[in-house]
């Protein structure tokens, strides 16, 4: 397989590294523009720097694209990319509008070609320890599942991103970026589907200050700025009601100082209960009403097949964030490399990402008429 990526930021890299922990071959990058392309190239080790996105997606040699650039940028990308024959691995969300998504699912299903969404935090080994313990019953029946996904990296007036405007990120922001993450976590490790939502929004700061030229995520604005209007959200709650009549509350924040990238769960089934933190991966606490609680640490010893079957190290030696993308685009090769495209997916789907952009929709719609809103 040869891979090419197109977006060079801080995502562009953290693909470009997991590949090459796989021992993938990782043929050509793309930016914003030539230059950038070429430093990318320079810096990243990649052996071709294409000065635009038509010269990476008719590069005969590429199997395989990655798509890192903003959220516009996916939809068309992504179109393109499956015409030539390429597989596609899209960074979320899939795209800004669910008709959007729901061409590129119907496209995707078309084709003998893989296309993920690179729903990485599924593939944290305890995370799919959990998704086996519920499947297996070891919970008994999911009532409530409650959850929080909360950063500060945009606590502040000053600090500015592509995300934060609508044409760039999409309507929604701290749900769509993050929260989706969520969302797509509780629901593919219960099997549930989400019915009916209730959401709140709110936007901390109704103007920012945006600096001259690109600022990279996870950096503030420097030097001179001109001040420019937010329509999107800093923060939201949702209620959620599930397909087997379970109750569910997120909180999801882009503002909450001292939170760096915490994104939290508590599921609780008629015979006990899980919780897990992404700052404190390798632990899963699990909750019993007639006996001591437990706490199990990432061992591919002691979890599930479906947990070390992704798990790199022994026990004791701590997996995370950058591991998450190593395993989800394992198991995008694996499909690959089997051959078979109508086999089931280890992988989240376009259908996956779809479904997540439907949710987004109704989010939004549930804010702005202040009501439940079916799914
Ligand atoms: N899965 C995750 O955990 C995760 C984490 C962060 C971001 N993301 C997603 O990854 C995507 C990129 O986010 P990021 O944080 O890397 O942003 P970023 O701003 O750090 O990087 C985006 C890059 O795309 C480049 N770019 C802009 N327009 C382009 C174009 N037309 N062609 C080629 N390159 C272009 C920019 O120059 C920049 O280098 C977003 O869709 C975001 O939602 C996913």
């Amino acid at each position: 397989m040869n891979i090419a990526i197109t977006g060079t930021g801080f995502m562009g890299a953290v693909h470009a590294e997991a590949l090459k922990r796989l021992h993938l071959n990782v043929i050509g990058i793309h930016g914003s523009s030539p230059k950038k392309s070429l430093s990318a190239s320079a810096e990243l080790s990649i052996p071709r720097a294409y000065e635009d996105y038509q010269k990476l997606i008719s590069d005969p040699d590429v199997d395989a694209v990655h798509i890192t650039t903003p959220n516009r940028h996916h939809f068309p990308m992504a179109m393109a990319a499956l015409e030539a024959g390429k597989h596609v691995l899209c960074e979320k969300p899939l795209a800004m509008t669910s008709s959007e998504s729901a061409t590129l699912a119907k496209l995707a299903s078309s084709k003998e070609l893989a296309a993920g969404v690179n729903y990485n935090i599924r593939f944290y080994p305890l995370c799919l320890e959990t998704r086996h313990r519920l499947k297996t019953g070891t919970l008994g029946d999911v009532h409530s599942i409650m959850g929080s996904y909360a950063q500060d990296w945009l606590l502040y007036e000053t600090d500015y991103n592509w995300r934060v405007l609508a044409e760039e990120g999409g309507k929604l922001r701290a749900i769509a970026d993050i929260g989706t993450h969520l969302l797509d976590l509780v629901q593919s490790m219960t099997g549930l589907k989400v019915t009916e939502i209730l959401a709140d929004l709110h936007t901390i700061h109704p103007t920012r200050q945006r600096p001259q030229g690109e600022v990279q995520t996870f950096t503030s604005a420097q030097g001179e700025t001109q001040s420019v209007p937010i329509e999107t959200e800093d923060l939201g709650t949702l209620l959620l009601r599930f397909d087997n009549g379970a109750k569910g509350s997120l909180f999801v924040s882009q503002a909450t100082a001292g939170r760096k990238n915490c994104l939290r769960y508590e599921i609780a089934g008629r015979q006990g209960s899980v919780a897990w933190n992404s700052e404190e991966p390798n632990v899963l606490w699990l909750g019993h009403r007639d006996k001591p609680n437990e706490t199990l640490v990432k061992d591919p010893f002691i979890t599930s097949a479906e947990a070390s079957s992704f798990t790199a190290y022994p026990g004791g030696h701590a997996e995370g964030f950058p591991d998450t993308f190593k395993m989800c685009f394992r198991a995008f090769y694996d499909y690959i490399a089997a051959g078979d495209f109508t086999a089931p997916h280890s992988f989240p789907t376009f259908e996956d990402g779809h479904r997540e952009i439907v949710l987004c929709e109704a989010v939004l719609k549930s804010h702005e008429e202040e009501r439940w809103v079916q799914v």
